[in-house]
């Protein structure tokens, strides 16, 4: 493993070694052990787009491992004035010993890896966010002992989440259920990969998707760089929402997911994210876990 491009260049195995990381890393963590696996190491923190979680867990989880984490917003950056992302990916490799990259195309962290020579970690775009679900995969391991039998839904837009938890799901064989309207569906290649691979079902139901369900997850009906779509979006998704109704067709143990941020009385009610507060904010704390993980991986 060379980067976390997307999870689909992962194995089950690859995964579940960077799962077993990141629980030793919080353990460590939650009794003062200090571990500077990184120290001197150089992180790269490029962001095309807005961020609270995967800023400031990236930024904590570089210095905690004794390394140093550079901040590099594209408004500041030649990348921003047309910088082609094959020099800058030579240029940042001379200096530093691994890149964080959230954009818009993927193609972009695709290249930054093929022109570079350090380590490149996809912090989300347009087309998946494998960090978000290495740690979505160990919140659900943290609160159901094994993903052995699980039924995971998602419900809601086939955006970079749903494509990256079908394919993190499916690798570590719980069967992934997907609710979303026609015109929404998640990444075509990927369907067909997981319709192969695993258990998979896609429906315009979303009490059917939700029924015995293990694990609900769901995400803004419009994503960043969408916004000129939030109005027609707001049409569309009515109803593909986790609410008090619908979650009690799931399993009465249910746990409820949401990567953040969220947008109450849209796809989740105001009652069911802060009845399930305990697991969303336990997630939101295991990229800090999941992504120390990572970089200690690729970059010790
Ligand atoms: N979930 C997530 O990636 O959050 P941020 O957009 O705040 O980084
Ligand atoms: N789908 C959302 C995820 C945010 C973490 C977006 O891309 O905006």
């Amino acid at each position: 493993m060379n980067h976390l491009l997307k999870l689909s260049d992962l194995t089950r195995e690859e995964i579940l070694s960077i799962l077993n990381l990141a629980d030793q890393l919080k353990y460590e963590r939650s009794h003062g052990i200090v571990n500077e696996s990184l120290k001197g190491k150089k992180l790269g923190m490029i962001f095309q787009k807005s961020s609270t979680r995967t800023r400031v867990s990236f930024e904590t989880g570089i210095f905690e491992l004794g390394g140093y984490g550079m901040f590099l917003s594209s408004h500041d950056l030649q990348i921003g004035r047309g910088e082609p992302v094959e020099d800058t990916a030579r240029v940042l490799s001379r200096y530093l010993d691994g890149i964080m990259i959230r954009t818009f195309a993927q193609k972009e962290v695709e290249d930054l890896a093929k022109y570079g020579t350090i380590p490149v970690i996809n912090g989300l775009t347009d087309y998946a966010h494998p960090c978000q679900v290495l740690a979505d995969l160990m919140t659900v391991r943290e609160y159901k002992g094994s993903f052995k039998d699980l039924k995971f839904t998602y419900v809601g837009d086939g955006n970079n989440m749903a494509n990256s938890l079908m394919v993190g799901t499916i690798k570590q064989e719980m069967s992934f259920t997907i609710a979303c309207p026609k015109g929404y569906e998640p990444d075509a290649e990927l369907m067909k990969w997981a319709k192969k691979n695993g258990n998979f079902t896609i429906t315009e139901d979303v009490d059917e998707a939700i029924k015995d369900a293990d694990v609900l997850y769901t995400d803004v009906w419009a994503s960043m760089g969408m916004e000129q779509e939030k109005v027609q979006r707001e049409h569309d998704f009515k109803g593909y929402q986790i609410n008090e109704k619908n979650i009690k067709y799931a399993k009465s143990d249910v746990m409820v997911m949401h990567c953040l941020p969220a947008h109450r009385g849209e796809e989740i009610t105001a009652g069911v994210f802060e009845a399930h507060a305990n697991e969303i904010f336990d997630e939101a704390e295991n990229r800090l876990h999941a992504q120390k993980a990572v970089m200690v991986k690729l970059m010790k």
